[in-house]
């Protein structure tokens, strides 16, 4: 058999394939005049990169989104994150005890199991969720079948007292932030262990949005010292608002 020439022969096959990829759409075969005229394609996997024989010499670069397929995880296994490269390690202020209605299983083993998304009326549960406008429904982060647990998005299990986990999927940054300590909070010591609190210690996990507070007035000015007169651009200061009622 004759030796591929991989580059050329390849040339408008990892073209096409490239915009494919670029684009997000899934591999496109070649074109019938594209294979007419090129030497005999390599063998592809499905999704994979061309590959180049071994007699080649290898690409200076790694090449470009040569992951192997993702595999389907096994929904029964909790979710274990290992953290990010050079985080300080820490552990999460535990969010169950503070759960008026967990475990979810004394109601949930009797009742009906109904995946349909729809208002919650006979429910203890939020009437509402404001998270994500509309986008999201309960069972996206709720196991449906056992519903003690929490999930991702591609079905693996997570504890409660781990939910940042979940948030993470959709606030990346802000939960790398987090574990790094740029956002969030520390519950107690500078020394020795860090404990942190969770996301949904400060968030409602769905209703997120911090709430507005009123403005607080300044503390009393310490004896012998005067506060300085107050220019007239900073004559109504928020908190002088709030208190009179006025916006
Ligand atoms: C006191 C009983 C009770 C407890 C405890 C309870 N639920 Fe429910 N839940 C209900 C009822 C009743 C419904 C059905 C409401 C309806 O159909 O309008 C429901 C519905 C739901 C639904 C909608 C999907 C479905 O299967 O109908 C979700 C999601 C849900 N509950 C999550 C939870 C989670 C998570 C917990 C634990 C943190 C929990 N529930 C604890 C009573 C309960
Ligand atoms: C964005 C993911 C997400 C969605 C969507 C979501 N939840 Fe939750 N839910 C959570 C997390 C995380 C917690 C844990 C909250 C905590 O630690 O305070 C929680 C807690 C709960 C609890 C326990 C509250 C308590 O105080 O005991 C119930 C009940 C519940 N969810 C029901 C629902 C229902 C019903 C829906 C749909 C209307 C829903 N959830 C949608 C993530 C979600
Ligand atoms: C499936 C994706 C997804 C998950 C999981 C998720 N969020 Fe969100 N979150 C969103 C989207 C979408 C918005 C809305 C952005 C917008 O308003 O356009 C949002 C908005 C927010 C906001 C801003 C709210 C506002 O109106 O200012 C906060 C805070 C937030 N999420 C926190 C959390 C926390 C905490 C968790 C974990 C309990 C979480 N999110 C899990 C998708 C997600
Ligand atoms: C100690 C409390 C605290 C913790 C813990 C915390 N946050 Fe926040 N978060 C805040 C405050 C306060 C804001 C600012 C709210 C504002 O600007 O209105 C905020 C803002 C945000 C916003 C932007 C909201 C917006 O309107 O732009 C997102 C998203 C968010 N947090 C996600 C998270 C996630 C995800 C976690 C966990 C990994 C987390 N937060 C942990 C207090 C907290």
């Amino acid at each position: 058999m004759r030796l591929l020439n991989w580059r050329t022969a390849t040339a408008s096959f990892a073209a096409a394939v490239g915009l494919a990829f670029a684009l997000g759409l899934p591999a496109l075969a070649p074109s019938d005049a594209d294979a007419a005229s090129a030497a005999p394609a390599p063998v592809m996997a499905p999704g994979a990169a061309p590959v180049a024989p071994a007699s080649e010499a290898a690409p200076t670069h790694r090449p470009l989104r040569d992951n192997l397929p993702p595999q389907a995880p096994n929904p029964q296994e909790p979710l274990i994150f290992g953290g990010y490269l050079d985080a300080p390690a820490f552990s999460v202020v535990p969010r169950k005890p503070h759960l008026g209605l967990y475990p979810c299983s004394q109601c949930h083993k009797v009742l009906p199991l109904n995946k349909q998304p729809r208002a919650l009326v006979a429910a203890p549960h939020v009437a509402s969720l404001p998270h994500g406008r509309g986008r999201m429904w309960c069972l996206d982060c709720h196991v449906a079948e056992d519903r003690d647990w929490l999930r991702t998005l591609d079905g693996r299990r997570v504890d409660f007292d781990q939910s940042q986990l979940v948030c993470g999927q959709c606030h990346g940054p802000r939960h790398r932030d987090w574990a790094f300590g740029a956002h969030g909070k520390r519950a107690a010591n500078w020394q020795g262990e860090r404990q942190i609190y969770a996301c949904t210690h400060c968030h409602d996990a769905h209703d997120p949005k911090i709430p507005p507070r009123e403005p607080a007035p300044p503390p009393p000015v310490r004896a012998g010292l005067e506060r300085p007169a107050l220019t007239p651009a900073h004559a109504a200061q928020p908190w002088q608002r709030a208190a009179s009622g006025a916006r």
